[in-house]
């Protein structure tokens, strides 16, 4: 082994604790296992050795002269978040390292420490560094685009963090829009299973028996017109995550079909005479109440129970208004590039009338409206007469439909402008048909010739 490839794949620890005879002990079990062992005795030291140092691994006492391990963390996470820190703690300190947890460290560690233990939670959070680097590298942290600033989507965000890395089954909740399907990729990304597939299924889109050849797959010659083996999305999953969207909406005997592969991580394809053995992660999605349903006799307890591991509840957009600003700012961008436009700003009014309404259709409702009115905007500013008239004061909505109008009117003629008078350039342009374009053109008088 050349000395470069020795040096990437030995991990590196630091262990930083104001005993000399702690650090000594670690040290000595640790490059038994084949590690390479930093020290330091307290958290300034520490932060110079990592400047230096290609540290993948961080222990800290939780207290230390000059910086505590508690400061310590902050600091580490400043300079790099993926980077796991464990704490080690004294028996009658444990809730500060539990709220430590809270503030991102890794695990923690109870004094005396048990050899094995010790091992195995450095080696965690080593494979946890080497997974978690990876995606760094592929851009992965700009990626999750879950945004909001309000506690509960912080409080949310941390969750997903804290739970999407291990193996449990996840069951995301909340109204239609809300995000359960950003939160559901946003779980895979984060997950030791990243590498691998994440196959969606949505449980209504499809008839029963459509569903079930769909999930499950067969094999040829299981039913007229099964002319060759199909492999169901269960074994395209293989290794991966599964997400099965809308899971309420899965007939009785599916749901059974389903608990079996869960208990037994095996499937049986139709017509096959063999069960597969399969290696699957389950994030699972529904804007039903599932246990009301469980009560109703619609949906079985026990699937519930196994889906349910850990649930991820999303909050309608009416409970966060706070996270308005923030949305639009991204979907300013977001969509602004899609349809090509440069909206630099909204309005005070414009954003003002937003926190007002209480969005049904929660994110993707909010979306859609500035979508329609990024593309009604004639400005580099979004006003309130690009809002549709549900969004506004009822008293004055006419003379606002009137401004829309003359608005949309605008933006048609702006846009007949820059395409030189190309009605589908045109169309595209504003994100409408043709068809639509035709009718908006004879409504406003602007079919002759310009
Ligand atoms: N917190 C958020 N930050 C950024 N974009 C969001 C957020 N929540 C939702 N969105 C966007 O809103 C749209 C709807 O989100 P998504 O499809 O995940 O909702 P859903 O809960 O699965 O809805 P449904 O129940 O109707 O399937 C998507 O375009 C998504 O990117
Ligand atoms: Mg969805």
């Amino acid at each position: 082994m050349n000395k470069e490839a020795f040096i990437e794949t030995t991990p590196c620890l630091l262990v930083v604790d104001d005993e000399a005879s702690q650090r000594l002990l670690i040290k000595a079990v640790m490059e038994e296992e084949g590690w390479l062992v930093k020290e330091a005795s307290n958290g300034l030291e520490a932060l110079n050795i990592l400047d230096q140092e290609n540290v993948q691994v961080i222990l800290a006492d939780l207290k230390m002269p000059k910086m505590d391990g508690l400061e310590l963390l902050h600091k580490v996470q400043s300079i790099d978040s993926h980077l796991p820190v464990i704490l080690l703690t004294a028996f009658g300190t444990v809730d500060l390292a539990v709220e430590a947890m809270k503030k991102g460290a890794f695990d923690f560690l109870t004094k005396p420490t048990d050899i094995e233990e010790l091992k195995s939670t450095l080696n965690k959070a080593y494979t946890y560094f080497l997974a978690s680097s990876e995606k760094y590298a592929s851009g992965f942290h700009q990626q999750l685009e879950i945004i909001g600033q309000s506690k509960i989507m912080q409080q949310l965000i941390q969750l997903v963090r804290q739970v999407a890395p291990s193996e449990a089954n996840i069951l995301i909740t909340g109204e239609s829009g809300t995000g359960k399907e950003l939160v559901a990729n946003a779980l895979h990304k984060l997950s030791l299973r990243a590498k691998e597939p994440l196959i969606k299924v949505n449980c209504a889109s499809l008839p029963d028996n459509l569903l079930e050849s769909e999930l499950f797959g067969y094999v040829k010659g299981a039913f007229t017109g099964a002319y060759k083996d199909k492999p169901g999305r269960f074994l395209l999953a293989h290794k991966g995550t599964l997400f099965l969207d809308e899971i309420g909406e899965m007939p009785l005997n599916l749901q059974s079909k389903l608990l079996r592969a869960l208990q037994e991580k095996t499937i049986e394809p139709l017509g096959a005479i063999h069960s597969v053995p399969v290696d699957v992660r389950f994030i699972c999605a529904t804007n039903k109440d599932l246990k009301q349903e469980v009560e109703k006799g619609n949906f079985r307890e026990d699937l519930y129970f196994r889906i349910n591991v850990i649930e991820i509840h999303l909050p309608p957009l009416r409970e966060r208004k706070e996270d308005i600003p923030l949305l639009v700012n991204h979907f300013l961008k977001k969509l602004g590039d899609k349809n090509r436009k440069k909206i630099h700003k909204v309005s005070p009014e414009f954003l003002e009338q937003l926190t007002y309404y209480d969005w049904p259709g929660n994110v993707r409702e909010l979306e859609n409206i500035l979508e329609r009115a990024i593309i009604l905007c004639p400005s580099d500013t979004l006003e309130v007469n690009q809002l549709p008239p549900h969004l506004l004061p009822q008293k004055n909505s006419r003379a606002i439909q009137e401004n829309l109008e003359e608005a949309e009117k605008k933006a048609i003629i702006e846009a007949l402008k820059a395409n030189n008078g190309h009605r589908e350039k045109t169309a595209q342009a504003l994100g409408i048909s043709r068809r639509t374009l035709q009718y908006k053109l004879k409504k406003y008088g602007l079919t002759k010739k310009r």
